[in-house]
């Protein structure tokens, strides 16, 4: 099956199943938003807490080889709110950087005034190049060299300067020249080698505003923020005053954010509201390269342990080049991706690991005169500490989730099962009396009752069992104990594994202990 089709069957499965619906179904939708059913929200907590459990209630051992090996690294949880005081989103850089005629680069997450872009060509070329209008020609032709020694081309022959961006892509009397200028797909990013990644210039800001109160004028405007991060930063002093951290210590918190995506798309990849799991670890500028390392492994060996793995997942460091703006004085961002059905083979963002240097909380101290030093007493040095910050996207790992369980399989009536995780499965398990029969349903309904208590369990008297278990694998629920004429005699269930659909006896006093053992992610 194509990547493509793939995607349109997991889509319905979604809707079908119960796991992500439209939101707004019945008004027809609206673009960007999608809501998660009775399978999709189980699917989203259970990795919302699997996230909490590594990061804040059992946070790894700190790096081997150092001070820190052998003790779990210093972590505290948040909920901050989602509307700050505007001034947060000054000082945080995303007012200034999210209004006038805007684009986005995909690739490396830059983005441009696209009245401060211009493009340049080259002779021979169906490439154009997009620079900062401070760029020197120096620099541009290196650049173009660059791009064209990657693509095996030395032929480089006299580099010209066509105009404003803006005006470059949408001109009429350039429109029937040799080169097609309306084509966004021949563009190069100023910050990447890649053409083709930037976006239509547009208008607005990508923050969603509101007006808290009755006046709704533009000195009453705030904002629905576009990152949880903000939100961990302004409470940098009140957890140090309030807890005995020291550093280093994490700071980590789940929940919603918004952007106004100028292209919502691929289902719940890229959306308008959304929620992310971010951790800010604050550290001596001096660490911050052991603790990006550090937090790069750990990051990834979660995603791995919850099902992720195989060629399916990729680490990749960012190039000098693509770094955003509070990355690029550190050492960089690195990034966890995941190809997804509709990237393919190419891969998509999942988490960013980000040195984020000391530029949230310089800022902050400045917009809002609030010393934000740390004292380090061992050190007997005052400093704004650095950040290391892995940034997830909960909702696009439940996609990736979702994208990695999909498995065709012509020999079972379903045709489709979900390969998930026990950890993060909806259903850890159904419980399926063979008959709909007296002497089947009180030792279901029993076994039921005593689950329950520790697992998200399903009870499932009616239909056929056939068609009970074409169900159960649809929703990837990965073990069936099905109550059949032998539990009477001897206490015993049959235990039906999801993907290998193989049988064993368990004793029914023993299914919670069986599961339990069963659905635990591996440690790193
Ligand atoms: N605080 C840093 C930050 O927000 P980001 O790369 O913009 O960095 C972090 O976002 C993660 O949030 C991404 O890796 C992605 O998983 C998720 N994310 C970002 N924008 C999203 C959107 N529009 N819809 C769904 N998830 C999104």
């Amino acid at each position: 099956m194509s990547d493509e089709n793939m995607m349109k069957d997991l889509v319905s499965l979604c809707k079908r199943r119960g796991f992500v619906f439209p939101a707004s179904d019945i008004y027809g939708g609206i673009n960007g938003f999608w809501d998660y059913g009775p399978l999709g929200v189980e699917l989203k907590n259970n990795l919302r807490d699997l996230w909490w459990k590594w990061m804040v209630l059992c946070p790894p051992l700190g790096p081997e080889g150092t001070e820190y090996a052998g003790a779990p690294v210093s972590m505290v949880g948040l909920d901050s709110s989602i509307i700050q005081n505007p001034k947060t989103w000054e000082a945080s850089g995303h007012v200034a950087g999210f209004t006038d005629p805007m684009v986005d680069c995909r690739e490396t997450k830059l983005r441009y005034r696209a009245d401060h872009l211009v493009v340049y060509s080259y002779l021979d070329s169906t490439f154009l190049f997009a620079f900062n209008k401070e760029t020197s020609l120096e620099d541009v032709e290196k650049k173009i060299h660059k791009f064209a020694k990657k693509r095996g081309s030395e032929n480089i022959r006299q580099i010209f300067e066509l105009g404003d961006f803006t005006k470059v892509i949408i001109s009429d009397e350039l429109k029937d020249r040799k080169y097609n200028y309306h084509s966004l797909d021949k563009i190069v990013a100023p910050d990447t080698l890649e053409p083709g990644t930037l976006t239509e210039p547009r208008q607005f800001n990508l923050m969603l505003d509101t007006y808290p109160g009755v006046i709704r004028d533009e000195a009453h405007k705030a904002y629905l923020r576009p990152e949880t991060a903000q939100g961990i930063f302004l409470n940098f002093k009140n957890v140090l005053d309030s807890s005995r951290v020291k550093i280093p210590f994490g700071i980590a918190q789940i929940g919603k954010a918004f952007r106004n995506e100028v292209t919502p798309r691929n289902f719940i990849y890229r959306s308008r509201e959304f929620e992310q799991m971010e951790m800010e670890w604050f550290c001596h500028p001096s660490e911050a390269k052991l603790w990006r390392d550090f937090w790069f492994v750990e990051r990834q060996k979660f995603w791995t342990a919850i099902g992720l793995a195989g060629e399916n997942l990729q680490m990749r460091d960012h190039d000098k080049d693509e770094l955003s703006h509070y990355a690029k004085a550190g050492y960089g961002t690195a990034d966890i991706e995941y190809r997804f059905p509709f990237t393919a083979p190419g891969f998509g963002e999942l988490e960013g690991i980000a040195h984020r240097c000391d530029f949230d909380l310089t800022q902050h101290q400045k917009i809002s005169g609030q010393k934000l030093e740390y004292f380090d007493q061992e050190r007997n040095e005052r400093y704004i500490p650095h950040v290391i910050e892995p940034a997830a996207g909960l909702t696009r790992g439940v996609l990736a989730l979702l994208a990695e369980a999909y498995t065709l399989d012509p020999n079972r009536p379903s045709g489709v099962y979900l390969n998930f995780h026990p950890a993060v499965a909806p259903k850890k398990a159904a419980i399926l009396p063979l008959t709909a029969k007296e002497d089947h349903v009180p030792a279901a309904q029993k076994l039921y009752m005593a689950l329950r208590e520790d697992f998200a369990v399903d009870l499932d008297i009616k239909q056929n069992i056939g068609k009970r278990y074409a169900r159960q694998d649809e929703i990837g629920t990965p073990y069936c104990f099905t109550i059949d004429d032998q539990t009477n005699a001897d206490g015993t269930v049959t235990a039906r594994e999801r993907n290998t659909m193989a049988q064993e006896r368990v004793s029914m006093d023993r299914a919670g202990e069986y599961l339990r053992e069963k659905i635990k992610p591996a440690k790193g």
